[in-house]
């Protein structure tokens, strides 16, 4: 059994979790499973006594209506498929084939995997970077006037927030912008099922989107796979939403996993406000020892930092990240991702003081090699679609060198893992930054999505134009 082995050795190592789940392995949340000897007599389905995830009358019904009264909005479902299930629904809800969307260019592969589903069109909207510390920052009000003029006819607008970093962008005057327009917002909150919980946080999503998707499985004490589908206004087709949630989700949803989102529903109600704010204590005191890490001061107007995220600055701190993820690890502590410019610590309301306390004490012990980052994020942003992701992946192809591929249309993703943002999406045209960006990431050994296998030198696949 090869799976298990692996789980039992992870297991071993005791980890402190900086990373998703939001869960953290607590105490709180095991001590709600003591009812059960074991995980499989949860492992029930739709039998006389339980009920339907897809017409729910009884503990599932209940169960949603506690989350849409948490975040206080119209209607809630349970999604045990993840947030890519929710934001395939959300897009296919509010369009037809052929309409168009705006998308920012920074969205999860799930959003490019619903523009092929829904057959839509798309308008990229390209997101701001920061060019010193190298990471995106999301939309700015003025790039969504922009694309809503040269578009009109769009239905709805996909960004995420916050996104991986936990940047937010205005949300407020989006939506006021969007209102009056007449364009739905659909907001991917994978990130951000907690930020009702403190007012000294940034102001969630469901305050201000149609429909927000929230990955609870990463912010909540909650299992991983399990997600949340808010509907925040009456501009929604409800009827519609649920054939889609149906078309996106398996016929046999796991009791365990929804009955994990019902846990971590009732952990967050009961305890969600007071343990946020000890952990963003416990953030403040360690921020205030170790200086570089991004803070709100780092970011330009209009952009706004969860503080419950905690990026290192490889720039600033003279550190290199990905060293620092590496020995951490050996140290017992997991953070949730590395690359040459940054770590992304993951916190939640069940990491305790005395995570932070030995991460402190880690990150003041180990000596870690230096920042040797070189900071050219913002170019790989920049492809030209030239073709629509369906009409690329129904198109023949052939596969070359990388580097001989300038120039030419790409038929798959790339896509560097995590944080899971196609550096290239099918259709668009591949440039010289990007080769040398993707040849840089393999001479470093990062997982990247989407290259057929080649011994030698990088190959991709491309959309084959030689009869035409
Ligand atoms: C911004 C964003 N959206 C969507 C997803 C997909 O969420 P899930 O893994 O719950 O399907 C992720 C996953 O990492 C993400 O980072």
């Amino acid at each position: 059994m090869y799976l298990i082995e692996t789980l039992k050795s992870i297991k071993e190592e005791n980890l402190i979790s900086f990373h998703v789940p939001g869960h953290k392995y607590h105490p709180l949340f095991l001590k709600e499973l003591e009812a059960f000897d074991h995980i499989l007599q949860m492992d029930i389905t739709e039998i006389p006594g339980s009920d339907d995830l897809f017409h729910p009358e009884t503990c599932l019904l209940k169960a949603q209506e506690e989350a849409s009264n948490l975040y206080r909005v119209k209607q809630s479902f349970f999604l045990v498929n993840g947030t890519t299930s929710g934001i395939y629904a959300m897009i296919m809800t509010v369009t037809k084939p052929g309409d168009k969307i705006l998308v920012s260019r920074d969205c999860h592969r799930a959003v490019y995997d619903g523009i092929l589903l829904g057959q839509l069109n798309v308008a990229y909207i390209e997101p701001e970077i920061h060019n010193r510390l190298n990471i995106p920052l999301g939309l700015t009000l003025e790039s969504i006037k922009v694309a809503v003029d040269e578009n009109p006819e769009a239905k709805a607008l996909v960004l995420t927030y916050p996104n991986y970093y936990g940047v937010g962008c205005d949300l407020k005057s989006i939506a006021s912008y969007l209102k009056s327009k007449n364009i739905l917002f659909l907001i991917d909150a994978a990130h951000g099922a907690h930020l009702m919980l403190s007012d000294d946080l940034i102001e969630p999503a469901e305050k201000y989107g149609d429909i927000v998707v929230h990955s609870a499985h990463k912010s909540l004490p909650v299992m991983t796979q399990a997600s949340l589908l808010h509907v925040c206004s009456d501009q929604i087709d409800i009827n519609k939403l649920k054939f889609m949630l149906k078309l996106h989700h398996t016929s046999s949803p796991s009791y365990v996993l929804m009955a994990s989102l019902d846990i971590g529903i009732h952990l967050t109600k009961v305890h969600g406000r007071e343990k946020m704010k000890n952990l963003l204590e416990s953030i403040y005191q360690f921020k205030e020892k170790h200086k570089y890490f991004l803070s709100q001061e780092d970011l330009p107007e209009n952009f706004y930092l969860d503080a419950t995220k905690l990026v290192l600055k490889g720039v600033d701190s003279n550190l290199d990240p990905r060293n620092v993820e590496e020995k951490l690890r050996k140290n017992n502590v997991q953070l949730e991702f590395s690359n040459e410019e940054t770590a992304v610590f993951v916190t939640s309301f069940m990491n305790e003081k005395a995570d932070f306390d030995y991460l402190t004490k880690m990150m003041e012990m180990l000596n870690f090699k230096c920042y040797s980052g070189i900071g050219n994020l913002a170019n790989r942003m920049k492809l030209q679609p030239k073709m629509s992701i369906s009409d690329a992946l129904y198109h023949e192809s052939e596969i070359v060198f990388l580097k001989d591929s300038i120039g030419k249309i790409s038929k798959s993703y790339v896509i560097p893992y995590p944080p899971g943002i196609p550096s290239i999406v099918p259709g668009e045209m591949i440039n010289d930054n990007i080769i040398d960006l993707i040849y840089k990431w393999s001479e470093q050994n990062f997982h990247i999505v989407g290259l057929p296998e080649s011994n030698g030198d990088l190959k991709i696949e491309i959309v084959s134009l030689k009869e035409e």
